[in-house]
């Protein structure tokens, strides 16, 4: 499905009975190299993708927010005074981020509007980041002030943190609402300075989704955190970016081998990452390639969240001639992989890989080739007279 803001919008005056002010847009991502390194203060390569949540919206006189979500064809509301958590649910990540936005002093005004997206969930393509950061940029555009990336990122992760009570990194808001359109992001997870990486020419982003969806991954994703707290507070850091290979390699003994383990993960794919943003620049497939082959294993053997459908796709989309790299992406335990591919070649390895992956597994996989987009953006809506160009 590719969601057009001319169709939402006439879904908004089908609903509302009158024109959205204002269409917005916040992108899923795929992370190309750099997992499980965001919370420990390291560097992450993720791109925007061509998915997205959009949510249109226009001001309302009291302090409430309707929402409509076409996806989940339900209705929800909740008054900007006074937030209390009732339910699990999407309406959650709006109310977090209305809490985070309030928390931070923001005065925040009503409005009403329909959510809709084609992010596939729990997939590992952050729909949830995507859409706390659509919430965070409606609020932004009805209340008038300006879009501060970086910032509204960090509000958005801190809804997840302390409302929806998920403990992720900064990566996915991030990226979601600071991507860059035919680039992927570099992001020093501890100073947020964010560098756009280039495409080498010829080659395509393909997500390979498993049909496998993670399940207890809250608790293996504290786990896992737990233990570079662990690892860093035995090297006496603050955070794991501050251990280098070499430090790793004289004083690891100390440690218990699975936290030691752990950290080299961490480690190795720091230097992973920033050896693969240099490759893209350099036009470097091959390398680019054999890093994120080697961050799958690593992650695979070392950090221990892969799963047996996400080696099974690795595995067959490197057995195809086309593919110069491939990884599991995202938190892991399920969800997608992503692979870089040879651009030409792209069709037959959508078909061939999904084929085979049937084959082996008995899932259905999705494939797709992903476009780098920007991120988060609110489109001021003129309805009169019907603009299709807009659209
Ligand atoms: C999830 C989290 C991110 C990051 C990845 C793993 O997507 O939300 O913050 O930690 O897992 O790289």
């Amino acid at each position: 499905m590719t969601i057009k803001p001319l169709d939402l919008a006439r879904l908004h005056e089908e609903r509302f009975h009158g024109p959205p002010r204002w269409i917005v847009r916040a992108p899923g991502r795929v992370n190309l190299i750099g997992e499980h390194t965001d919370y420990n203060e390291g560097f992450v390569l993720p791109l925007a993708i061509d998915r997205a949540i959009w949510i249109s919206l226009e001001p309302r006189d009291d302090s409430k927010v309707v929402v409509c979500s076409a996806d989940f064809e339900q209705t929800g509301e909740f008054s900007l005074s006074g937030l209390r958590h009732q339910q699990q649910g999407w309406l959650e990540y709006l109310k977090g981020v209305a809490w985070s936005l309030q928390e931070a002093g923001y005065a925040l005004k009503g409005w009403q509007g329909i959510v809709l997206g084609d992010v596939p969930r729990g997939a590992g393509l952050s729909s949830s980041a995507a859409l706390e950061v659509a919430a965070t940029r409606a609020f932004a555009a009805v209340s008038g002030w300006p879009w501060e990336p970086v910032l509204m990122a960090r509000l958005g992760q801190r809804a997840e943190n302390a409302w929806v009570g998920v403990n992720c990194g900064i990566m996915d808001q991030l990226i979601s609402a600071a991507g860059r359109e035919a680039h992927a992001l570099l992001i020093d997870c501890r100073s947020l300075e964010l560098t756009p990486v280039p495409f080498p020419q010829g080659i395509a982003v393909a997500i390979l989704d498993t049909a496998t969806r993670r399940g207890l991954v809250d608790s293996q994703y504290n786990e896992r955190r737990a233990s570079c707290e662990a690892a860093a507070k035995a090297f006496q850091v603050s955070a794991l970016r501050d251990v280098a290979p070499a430090r790793f390699q004289r004083e690891s003994h100390r440690l218990d081998p699975m936290i030691a383990r752990r950290a080299w993960h961490v480690i190795s794919e720091n230097q992973r990452t920033l050896a693969a943003a240099e490759a893209m620049r350099q036009g470097d497939v091959a390398a680019l390639g054999r890093l994120m082959d080697e961050s799958h294993e690593s992650l695979r053997a070392d950090y221990e969240v892969s799963s047996e459908a996400l080696d099974t796709m690795v595995a067959a989309a490197r057995a195809h001639p086309a593919c110069r790299g491939a990884r599991m992406t995202g938190a892991g335990f399920g969800g997608c992989a992503v692979a870089v591919i040879n651009a030409a070649s792209a069709d037959d390895f959508r078909c061939r890989v999904a084929a085979e992956y049937q084959e082996r597994t008995g899932h259905v996989p999705a494939l797709y080739i992903c476009r780098a987009t920007e991120g988060a953006a609110a489109i001021a809506w003129n309805p009169v007279p019907r603009n299709p160009a807009a659209g």
